[in-house]
C-alpha cells in the first residue's frame, strides 16, 4: 500500500463536520485506517460512509467515553498510530464567547473544561496506548487566535493557549519514549459553522483582508495535521505549526515605501 499514512491507524476526533471531516477524508486517500469519533455519532456514521472509514462515538468531556473509543479502536485495529483532535462546539465560542469584561463565569468554565479537559482525557488515554506501543503522534488543534489577540473571545484564546502549553509539556513527557505531540494553529477556516460570516460579502472582505491568501477550505487546514501524523514528520515534536495564509506575519495591508514616499513630499 502507497500513501503518506499507508496502513497507519488514525483516530480523527471531532471528524464528523469541518476540518476532522475533510481530515478522515484526505486519511483515507493517504492510506490510512480512518476511524470518526464524534459526539455526533450520525455525523461520524455519514462521513465515515462517505469516505470508507468507521464512525465511532466520543464525547471528550468524559475519561469514561474517551477510554472506551480507545479500547474499541484498539479492538477494532490493535493499535492507534496516530491522533488528530480537533473536536470543539465552534457555535458555543461563536454565539457565547464575550470579552473578558462581558464573559459569563459559566461559559469561561465550559469553553474552558471542553478545550482542556477534553485535550487532557484524549492525550492521557491515547497515550498510554502509545506509550505502550513505544510510537504515536498526537495532533492537536489550536488557533492562531491564540497566538496574536484578537478581541471578543477571551475564553476561547486562553483555552487554545493552554493546548499550546499542553503540546509542548506533554510532547516533553512523551516524546522520549517514541509518541511525538504537535498543536496545528489554523487562523480563519471556511468550514459549515463559519459560512455565517463569510457568507456576507462585507464580513467576507474583512475576514480576507486578516490574511495573504484567500479564506483556507478545511482540506487546506487538514493537510498540515496529517503531515503531522505521518513519518514523514518523524523529527517533529513539540511544535506550534502555523496554518495560516499569512495571518499572523503581518501588521496590514500597508506598503511602508508609500508611506516614506509620502512623508518626502
Ligand atoms: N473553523 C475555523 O475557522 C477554525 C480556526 C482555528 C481553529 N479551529 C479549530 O479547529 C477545530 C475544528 O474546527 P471546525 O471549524 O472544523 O469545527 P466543527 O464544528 O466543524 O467540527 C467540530 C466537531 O467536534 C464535535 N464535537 C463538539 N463537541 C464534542 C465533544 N464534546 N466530544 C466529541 N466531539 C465533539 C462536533 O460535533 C463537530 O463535529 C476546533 O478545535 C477549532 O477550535 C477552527
Amino acid at each position: 500500500m502507497s500513501g503518506l499514512l499507508a496502513g497507519k491507524v488514525c483516530l480523527i476526533v471531532g471528524g464528523g463536520s469541518g476540518i476532522g471531516a475533510a481530515a478522515a477524508g484526505l486519511a483515507v486517500r493517504d492510506g490510512g485506517k480512518v476511524v470518526i469519533a464524534d459526539i455526533d455519532g450520525d455525523a461520524a456514521e455519514r462521513v465515515a460512509g462517505s469516505c470508507g472509514a468507521d464512525g465511532m462515538v466520543v464525547d471528550v468531556r468524559s475519561s469514561a467515553s474517551v477510554q472506551a473509543l480507545v479500547s474499541d479502536v484498539v479492538r477494532l485495529h490493535g493499535r492507534i498510530d496516530g491522533v488528530f483532535h480537533t473536536a470543539m462546539s465552534v457555535p458555543l465560542v461563536n454565539k457565547n464567547d464575550r470579552r473578558v469584561t462581558e464573559l459569563p463565569e459559566a461559559i469561561w468554565e465550559t469553553i474552558l473544561s471542553l478545550v482542556l479537559t477534553g485535550t487532557f482525557h484524549v492525550c492521557k488515554y491515547v497515550g498510554q496506548q502509545m506509550l505502550q506501543q513505544g510510537a504515536g503522534s498526537i495532533v492537536l488543534t489550536a488557533t492562531s487566535d491564540a497566538l496574536i489577540g484578537q478581541a471578543g473571545i477571551d475564553a476561547y484564546t486562553a483555552a487554545k493557549g493552554g493546548v499550546i502549553a499542553m503540546t509542548r509539556s506533554i510532547a516533553a513527557g512523551l516524546s522520549p519514549e517514541g509518541v511525538r505531540v504537535n498543536a496545528v494553529c489554523p487562523s480563519f477556516v471556511e468550514t459549515p459553522h463559519q459560512r455565517g460570516f463569510l457568507d456576507d460579502p462585507a464580513l467576507r472582505a474583512r475576514i480576507e483582508a486578516m490574511h495573504l491568501m484567500p479564506i483556507m477550505t478545511a482540506e487546506d487546514a487538514a493537510e498540515l495535521a496529517l503531515f503531522l501524523l505521518s513519518d514523514r514528520a518523524r523529527y517533529l515534536t513539540g511544535g506550534i505549526h502555523v496554518c495560516d495564509g499569512g495571518y499572523t506575519s503581518f501588521k496590514g495591508r500597508m506598503d511602508m515605501l508609500e508611506i516614506f514616499d509620502r512623508a518626502a513630499d
